[in-house]
């Protein structure tokens, strides 16, 4: 299947499944937000330290979702869709530190109405170009009018440096179609690197302070 015919087939396919995927992945993104919402609540009334900077969401646009169909050569059948593509809704937890990242993933790995059904762990194992985050598919029972639905949600958890660089080099790889000069790409990697040496360092910063005996 070539893009055009991607295009015509998933035309057929909106506004009704685009209402659908709406409806469903904007629900899941809320029961996770939910969750990580009284995290971050609970810390901050009873904890000296919250591990919760920020949490962000979104919905995977369509023709997001149809670039990544025609990537990997997937039909563009709602079924499919639904079974393969797990990033449609997406949410964002920013750290402070490296642990709080691993602390929040047990958390939520814990709650029993979670299934873990994919786990990629690009801190330990980063990327060749650099990018660090822990990533996190879950599903999730949404409870609706006359059904139960497990719906998937990709979590991503970084820290404030990581999220520094993802975002601003996420607009640079787009912007010339990918195009990037090689030294610009080394360049890149390079701050990637200096930037998880900081947060190592802030880590064992922070690690010293907290051991040291309260006044
Ligand atoms: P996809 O098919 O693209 O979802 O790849 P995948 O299934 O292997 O997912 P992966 O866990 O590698 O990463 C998917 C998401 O992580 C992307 O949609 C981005 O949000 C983020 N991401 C992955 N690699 C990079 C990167 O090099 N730079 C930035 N800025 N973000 C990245
Ligand atoms: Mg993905």
């Amino acid at each position: 299947m070539d893009e055009q015919q991607a295009w015509e087939a998933v035309t057929e396919l909106t506004p009704a499944f685009l209402k659908e995927i709406d409806v469903l992945y904007s629900s899941a993104m809320r029961e996770i937000c939910t969750k990580l919402e009284n995290l971050r609540y609970e810390f901050e009334y009873n904890k000296a330290h919250n591990p919760i900077r920020h949490i962000t969401h979104r919905l995977k646009k369509p023709d997001s979702i149809l670039n990544k169909m025609v990537r990997k050569e997937l039909p563009p059948d709602p079924e499919v869709i639904r079974e393969k593509i797990t990033d449609i809704g997406g949410v964002r937890v920013i750290c402070s530190y490296i642990d709080d990242i691993y602390a929040i993933a047990e958390m939520l790995k814990r709650q029993d109405d979670i299934v873990v059904m994919r786990e990629k762990d690009y801190i330990k194992n980063p990327k060749p170009n650099g990018y660090r985050s822990y990533h996190l598919t879950v599903g999730i029972p949404v409870f609706f009018s006359e059904e139960t639905r497990i719906i998937p949600v990709e979590i991503q958890m970084r820290t404030l440096a990581m999220d520094f660089w993802a975002s601003l080099e996420h607009p640079i790889r787009y912007k010339n179609k990918g195009e990037v000069p090689a030294s610009t790409r080394e360049r890149l990697t390079a701050i990637a690197q200096t930037i998880y040496d900081a947060d190592i360092e802030m880590q064992q910063i922070y690690n010293e302070i907290r051991a040291l005996p309260k006044e």
